[in-house]
């Protein structure tokens, strides 16, 4: 036997259904918004992560799936999308009209070999926005409302909105100087990570979750303490905004997160599921001032968020936020006898063209055995014919809800169905 892949997994069946209902929601979303949709390669060059992400973070560092192909070209399987959306939007030149922001949205597989444990994967979901071409704060406070209005629209409630703000490149500046004095004397006696963060990334160093090292990293300098005057006004101004919006949030100092392009404000969703489990951080975002230019594109800041799909999902079944979303079928049908295939596959084309869903069994079974898998189909009503009703040129219609059973002229099926489901409405639109 072939096991899947360590670190991916299968979505399949109840739970396919559930991420294609999280993905929609967020998809209507992000419309109300007015984010259009774009779809990227899973393929990019490599040098756009190393250039985009950049070269200290750890998804490019030690994550990434990297290969070259036939051509000699170094290639990485996306490990995140804003990079591969930034590169689009210059690539196509979206900036050339010069009406911004430009608005995107997409929804994905991303990959990254990462150790797998709860709430991680190799292989995993996200939906996600960038807003490039912004120049004030608002849009900042617009992309964070969105997140956390979608996430009160998939049922959450006691969401925990964590901020910070990385300050604009002077302030970065004084503080990476500030976190170098700090930690030099004490980087012998930390984890090989923050030995390695403290050369290639200093401010990842405050996202360590050694418990040894979080105790050292309590009395580091606070980011907050080397905001230039205008990045503290600015992140004043997001919180004030937020507040406004009746939106809760915590400021969090050591907030720096994964990837090197933010610049500005930084955030993330955080949720505790009722049973408890820590799958990570739900989703994340933030403002970055540089990553178009370095992409080769004009000199254009943005801001944008991702949810992880599988997160949202686990946290959903824990805490039982899915509405009934078995896949209903309209009608079973069930001929007698294996001589009336041909009509139930004329039936069935029929029916399916008018907009029902349909399932035949050709399976050969007896009555009960039919009725038992109409069962497991959840299906609505059952057609049935054999000798009789193909001389009557009649069907009979059970409905298999109330059992109530009827005999139907042939030529009236699709009248009859169309008034019985209009009856049912809130049934058949599940399904269409
Ligand atoms: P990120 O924090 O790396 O940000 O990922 C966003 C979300 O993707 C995480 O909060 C988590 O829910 C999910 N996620 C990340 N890694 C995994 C994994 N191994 N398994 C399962 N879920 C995972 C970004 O990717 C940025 N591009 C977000 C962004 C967009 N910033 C600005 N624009």
């Amino acid at each position: 036997m072939i096991s899947v892949l360590k670190g991916t997994h299968d979505v399949i069946l109840d739970e396919a259904r559930k991420y294609s209902y999280i993905e929609e929601l967020l998809v209507k979303v992000a419309e109300l918004y007015n984010y259009k949709e774009f779809r990227t390669p899973i393929i990019e060059s490599n040098e756009l992560f190393v250039r985009g992400v950049g070269e200290g973070a750890d998804i490019v560092r030690k994550e990434m799936y990297t290969f070259l192909d036939k051509g000699n070209r170094l290639i990485s399987l996306r490990p995140e999308f804003t990079a591969g959306i930034i590169r689009s939007i210059v690539n196509n030149k979206l900036y050339a009209i010069n009406d911004f922001p430009i608005k995107a949205f997409y929804v994905g597989p991303n990959f990254r070999y990462e150790r797998p444990q709860q709430g991680r994967y190799r292989q995993f979901n996200q939906f996600g926005i960038e807003c490039v071409g912004v120049d004030n704060f608002y849009r900042d406070v617009e992309v964070i409302s969105l997140g956390y209005n979608a996430l009160k629209l998939l049922g959450f409630n006691n969401i925990k909105l964590k901020i910070n703000s990385l300050g604009d490149a002077e302030s970065t500046k004084n503080y990476r100087i500030a976190l170098n004095e700090f930690f030099k004397d004490k980087i012998d006696s930390m984890c090989d990570d923050c030995k390695d963060r403290f050369n290639k990334n200093i401010l990842r160093i405050l996202d360590c979750k050694v418990p040894s090292d979080i105790e050292i990293i309590k009395n580091a300098p606070k980011i907050s303490d080397y905001l230039s005057e205008n990045a503290k006004k600015e992140f004043e101004d997001v919180l004030k905004s937020l507040s406004d919006l009746n939106i809760d949030y915590e400021i969090d100092n050591n907030l720096v997160r994964g990837l090197d392009y933010y610049t500005g404000v930084v955030f993330e969703y955080q949720y505790t599921s009722s049973l408890n489990k820590n799958y990570g951080a739900l989703g994340g975002g933030g403002h970055y001032s540089n990553l178009v230019k370095e992409i080769g594109g004009p000199d254009l800041e943005g801001v944008g968020l991702a949810f992880g799909i599988e997160r949202l999902a686990s946290v959903m079944n824990d805490d039982n936020l899915f509405d009934d979303l078995n896949q209903k079928l309209d009608i079973y049908i069930m001929p007698f006898e294996q001589k009336y295939y041909e009509k139930a596959l004329k039936i069935s084309n029929y029916l399916r063209l008018n907009g029902y869903s349909v399932d035949v069994c050709y399976e050969n079974k007896g009555f009960s055995q039919m009725f038992k898998k109409a069962e497991r189909r959840n299906a609505l009503f059952a057609l049935i014919f054999g000798e009789n009703e193909i001389e009557n040129k009649t069907f009979v219609l059970k409905n298999l809800k109330t059992t109530e059973q009827i005999v139907i002229k042939d030529n009236e099926l699709l009248e009859k169905l169309d008034e019985l489901f209009e009856l049912n409405e809130d049934e058949h639109e599940h399904n269409n």
